[in-house]
Parts: C-alpha cells; sequence; structure tokens
C-alpha cells in the first residue's frame, strides 16, 4: 500500500510508514496545541502540491506562522503548486465547489482543512452541518487527496471531534493531548485509529520549537488520574 508521509518527525514511525494515500485523518486537539502548525508542516515539508483551506487565520498570518519555523510559503507557492484558501461567511455554500476546482486547477495532492470545527460559525443546524462534513469528506476522496481535518475540542471533554461526526467519516484520527503532570502540562499525541495500520497504542509526547512539530515514539506519557 502506498503511504503518504506526515512530515512530522516522529509520526510516521507509529503507523507503518505514513498515512495511507488518500485517506483522511482527523487532527483533534484543544486550542494552542499546534494543530496548525501540524497541518502547515504536512503541506510545505512534502515535494507534492497541496492545498490549505482556512476558514479561521488570514493567509497572511499563516504565512508568517510558516516563516517563523524556516518556510518560504511564497516561494512554496510559486514553486510546488502550494495554494492557501481563506473563506468568508457569506460564501460558505460554494467553497467545496471552489476548493475542488483548486484541486484540479493545480493537481493537489494534499488538503488541510482548518478547522472543521469553524464550520460550525457558519452553519447552527446540526443536520445541516453533518451534511457540509460528509459532503468534504466524499469531494477529498472523489479527487484522491491525502486530507488533514483538523477539529478543536474542548479541554477537559473525552470528545474526538466538536461534532461528533468527523471522526466517522475520517479513516484515521490523531488527538493531542494536554495533560497536567505534577503543575506542569505535558503535551502528548496518540493515534485513535488509522484503518489498514497495525499503529501505535500509546500517548508519546511531542514539542513544538521553532523547526515546527516534533513526536518522541520511543518515549510514552503516562496520565496518572
Ligand atoms: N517558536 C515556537 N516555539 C515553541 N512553541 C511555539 C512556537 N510557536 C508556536 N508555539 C506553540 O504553538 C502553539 C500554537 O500552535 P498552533 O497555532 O498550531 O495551535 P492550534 O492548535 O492551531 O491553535 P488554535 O486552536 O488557536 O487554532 C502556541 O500555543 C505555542 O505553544
Ligand atoms: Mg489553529
Amino acid at each position: 500500500m502506498e503511504r503518504k508521509k506526515t512530515c512530522i518527525p516522529g509520526v510516521d514511525q507509529l503507523i507503518e510508514g505514513g498515512i495511507p494515500d488518500g485517506d483522511l485523518v482527523l487532527l483533534s486537539g484543544t486550542c494552542g496545541a499546534g494543530k496548525t502548525i501540524f497541518g502547515l508542516q504536512f503541506l510545505c515539508m512534502s515535494d507534492e502540491p497541496g492545498i490549505y483551506v482556512s476558514f479561521e487565520e488570514d493567509i497572511e498570518k499563516l504565512k508568517d506562522t510558516a516563516a517563523m519555523l524556516g518556510w518560504d510559503a511564497d516561494k512554496l507557492e510559486r514553486d510546488k503548486g502550494l495554494s492557501f484558501l481563506k473563506y468568508d461567511p457569506f460564501k460558505i455554500e460554494d467553497v467545496f465547489d471552489i476548493v475542488e476546482s483548486n484541486i484540479r486547477e493545480i493537481k493537489a495532492k494534499r488538503v488541510v482543512i482548518d478547522s472543521i470545527s469553524a464550520l460550525g460559525i457558519y452553519e447552527k443546524d446540526p443536520a445541516e452541518l453533518r451534511r457540509m462534513i460528509l459532503q468534504i469528506s466524499s469531494m477529498l476522496r472523489k479527487n484522491s487527496c491525502t486530507s488533514i481535518m483538523i477539529s478543536e475540542t474542548m479541554p477537559g471533554t473525552l470528545k474526538l471531534s466538536r461534532f461528533g461526526v468527523e471522526e466517522f467519516v475520517s479513516d484515521g484520527v490523531i488527538l493531542l493531548h494536554n495533560f497536567s503532570i505534577g503543575g506542569e502540562y505535558r503535551r502528548a499525541l496518540s493515534i485513535w485509529k488509522m484503518r489498514s495500520t497495525e499503529h501505535s497504542k500509546k500517548i508519546h509526547p511531542y514539542k513544538i520549537t521553532h523547526k515546527g512539530f516534533i513526536v518522541y515514539p520511543e518515549d510514552t506519557v503516562r496520565v496518572v488520574k
């Protein structure tokens, strides 16, 4: 089976070398966990064309974050077909057609949606939201993109996603935890599910540095309740 490297040091070892080609992975975590940095790294560190779809942060802000981590987003846009798309609420009904035509135009192989939780700002009806999430996932599959869908969870809850439907339409789920241990917060990542993959079932520490997101696959975090 062909797999796509996440380009996050330490993660590919946990999932038999990468995400199965064409699969959709949910990346779930609380605010400030590093979800956007994970998504940027997945696109900027790969040599494939890709699209970053932002529902929250402005593109300039995303490019500043990329620059802080050493990636020249403007150059990547020119050289390898990296594309940043930002959506405003009034365009929400057209958003998936626009993303799809961009995927076809640049022949994108990777897509990041940041974040699926933000759709809740634009659409209040839960049934309509579920329909939209299904629509996004089937559009990404149809175009054979290996994709990361970001979901923000509330601190202290056991939910895997904001709307409780994202994990069911995804082939994989990566969770970012923030534990309080001995008076300090410890960041850790776990693979909740990854279809067709014998993945790690452990909780591994991670760090964000000026070089980006890094996971320590040999180490584990013991959670004391
Ligand atoms: N240069 C850096 N060195 C160390 N840590 C950093 C650096 N830059 C950012 N961080 C960490 O990354 C976090 C922000 O990462 P990011 O924006 O990817 O999080 P997020 O999960 O997308 O947040 P949000 O839920 O607000 O969208 C900061 O809270 C900080 O802890
Ligand atoms: Mg973010």
